[in-house]
């Protein structure tokens, strides 16, 4: 008989501010990641500021401690569940700098490696009409390039300033429903992978 090990997943949105939508639905997403049989760690960037990605300042100082202390998390956790923020159709700099400072060798070990076998989700909120699609799709090709499997369907909140409601909840049954299978999507394709890994004799 298998038993069952939760999978883990790093949880964290692009935006550092205080009363970011993104790290709403972040939140939320960790909660219902929790629900469907997950374990969940969400960090908010904020707790991590790093300069921006500078090769001279790497060349000189090698890697921010934030940055290690990332790939240390990244490292006990099978899974990604990214929110982002969209800015000009873009993903933020905060997204893209962690993600870069996290790509990058630490001296000995790749951080490219860490990303290898991970699997993620990606959602975004955003009070526009769009929700924040486009960076979206900027976000899979970046994770894509880092060797990171995305899974379909990614979840954009539009109008995120009426979106939830004073417990931090999505006010929209569809929309909620939508994030519920999202998040149950990545736990069962990590689960399953788990289950199937040659590495454990499964
Ligand atoms: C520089 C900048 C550009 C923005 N461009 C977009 C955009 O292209 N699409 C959009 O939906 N919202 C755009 N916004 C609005 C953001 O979606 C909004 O500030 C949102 O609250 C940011 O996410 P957060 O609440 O998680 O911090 C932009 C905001 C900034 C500061």
């Amino acid at each position: 008989m298998t038993t069952y090990t939760p999978p883990r997943i790093l949880v964290f949105a692009g935006s550092a501010r205080e009363n970011s939508f993104n790290k709403r639905l972040a939140r939320l997403a960790a909660e219902r990641v929790e629900h469907v049989g997950g374990l969940a760690t969400f960090i908010d960037l904020r707790d991590y500021p790093m300069p921006l990605y500078d090769g001279d300042l790497e060349n000189r100082e090698g890697l921010p401690a934030n940055a290690r202390s990332l790939q240390a998390l990244l490292a006990e956790h099978q899974g990604l569940l990214l929110a982002s923020p969209e800015y000009n159709g873009f993903i933020t700099p905060l997204m893209k700098n962690t993600l870069d400072w996290m790509s990058r060798s630490d001296g000995e070990n790749s951080g490219l490696a860490l990303f290898a076998d991970q699997v993620a989700a990606v959602v975004s909120a955003s009070p526009g009409a769009f929700g924040g699609m486009r960076s979206l799709a900027l976000l899979r090709q970046l994770l894509g390039n880092l060797g990171v499997t995305v899974l379909p369907n990614p979840l954009a909140i539009p109008r995120a300033a009426q979106a939830f409601g004073e417990a931090g909840e999505l006010t929209d049954e569809s929309q909620r429903e939508r994030l519920d299978a999202l998040c149950r999507r990545l736990v069962t394709t990590l689960a399953k992978l788990q289950a199937t890994s040659p590495l454990d004799g499964g």
